[in-house]
């Protein structure tokens, strides 16, 4: 069954004559899906539901809502939008952040579960898992080199308990790139037959499809790419439909916490995801357009963008493609030769010549990346991992993962790419003056 139909069973209402439905692409479903227009008013555009509790007509008769941590009109139609957009997916569960999200997968494993994850998973969810899950329900973590690691190996770490094998792929801030379907066989092949998450929050669900190579649970910080514009902290599950009941029990972990978003952060998020397929084709092609002028620079000592041949899983960021993403690097590729590369998500890091002095000169010389924490949004960003993201991780185990001193982390955004392309050259050029200094 191809992907497309497999969706298409789940998200495509048949019409009411009979007359079969034909099977959206990415950006119908994100502007269609759970947004269609007010049966009352005809409203194109859904009105926010601020209502904590609703009218019921008899004991237990309402019309689907009873209180709002539960339930809300918002929420549900933002679940239906992130389950049509992250696409093998059935299930969407709508979060408080990319954080809370975290924290429910992980207390619904239980006491004294095991996990694997990959080794540079986002600080905060190793954070997570290793000082809070660890002391309060004993959760046992081993931390995996994903990308390096033989089957055998993978394999071996599984242990009876090990309920769940967190994945993150590009990492941050090296970019490292897992090979998503090998993991999944060696998993789901094993006894102990664990989940398989991918925080699909860098590349978001226009990139990488993460359902539709075999994961079980996709997360995201919806905070990134999915709402896009910097002003919403929000996170979400998708679930493919194999697992109902996986769903439910979820659902009833995040009721329970209470790890809620507002009604207005999901139309917000909602309002974001219409338009995520066009803003990741222009944060792709701008990345790609200034991670190429990066890597001409005599000041540039590395640039790490899976786009680019130089990239060592360039290959696998390739065959790693959604569907629709594939077709938009395709055209790329047939209208600017193999050589340059392709566009694949908007996030970059490359390893200035210097240290950390001319990193924070590069940093605070730009016009148009602002020096700040976070990613996805609209404007660029820069940042500095050994600092700033990363700053908590012990120097040596910094080192280990490649966070040096000189590694500079772009968020490129969707502004003009000439105007980019001048800023990071003429910062390059500033920090560059006081290495020679
Ligand atoms: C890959 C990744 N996962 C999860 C999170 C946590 O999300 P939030 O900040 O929305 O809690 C982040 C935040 O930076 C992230 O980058």
């Amino acid at each position: 069954m191809s992907p497309a139909l497999l969706h298409g069973e789940h998200h495509t209402n048949g019409h009411a004559n009979g007359v079969k439905k034909p099977v959206d692409g990415f950006g119908t479903r994100a502007i269609h899906v759970g947004s269609e227009p007010n049966a009352e008013t005809g409203a194109v555009i859904p009105a926010i539901s601020l209502a904590t509790t609703y009218r019921q007509e008899a004991i237990g008769v309402h019309k689907g809502f009873e209180y709002s941590r539960s339930g809300n009109p918002n929420r549900n139609a933002l679940e239906e939008t992130l389950a049509a957009i992250e696409t093998g997916g059935a299930f969407g569960i709508a979060f408080a952040s990319g954080s809370s999200t975290t924290a429910t997968v992980l207390q619904s494993l239980g006491a004294d579960a095991h996990i694997i994850s990959v080794n540079d998973v986002y600080g905060g969810t190793f954070r997570y898992m290793t000082r809070v899950a660890k002391v309060n329900q004993n959760l046992e973590t081993t931390f995996l080199d994903l990308e390096n690691v033989d089957d055998d190996t993978i394999a071996a770490a599984i242990r009876p308990n090990t309920k769940l094998i967190w994945i993150e792929s590009p990492t941050n801030p090296t970019l490292r790139l897992i090979d998503i379907p090998r993991v999944v066989a060696v998993a789901h092949a094993h006894p102990s037959n664990p989940l398989v998450l991918v925080d699909n929050t860098f590349l978001s669900p226009y990139y990488s499809s993460p359902l539709l190579q075999g994961a079980d649970i996709v997360m995201h910080s919806l905070t990134k790419y999915v709402n896009g514009h910097s002003d919403v902290v929000m996170g979400a599950l998708i679930l493919p439909p194999r697992h109902a009941e996986l769903n439910n029990t979820l659902r009833f972990f995040q009721n329970a916490i209470g790890a809620v978003p507002s009604p207005y952060d999901c139309w917000l998020a909602q309002r974001g995801a219409k338009t995520l397929h066009l803003r990741m084709k222009a944060h792709g092609t701008n990345a790609l357009a200034v991670a190429t002028a990066l890597a001409k620079s005599p000041y540039v000592e590395e640039i790490i963008y899976p786009g680019l041949a130089s990239h060592p899983r360039h290959e696998l960021a390739y065959r790693s493609l959604a569907p629709h993403a594939r077709k938009f690097v395709d055209a790329h590729l047939a209208a600017h030769g193999e050589d340059g590369g392709f566009p694949y998500g908007g996030m970059l890091s490359f390893r200035i010549r210097g240290g950390l002095a001319q990193a924070d000169k590069f940093l605070t010389s730009t016009r148009l990346f602002t020096l700040a924490e976070s990613l996805g949004g609209v404007e660029s960003l820069g940042e500095h991992p050994a600092k700033m993201t990363h700053g908590s991780i012990p120097e040596a185990e910094r080192l280990a993962l490649g966070i040096t001193d000189n590694l500079v982390r772009l968020s490129v955004g969707v502004e003009d790419a000439d105007d980019l392309v001048a800023d990071v050259e003429q910062a390059l050029e500033a920090a560059a003056a006081t290495l020679e200094a």
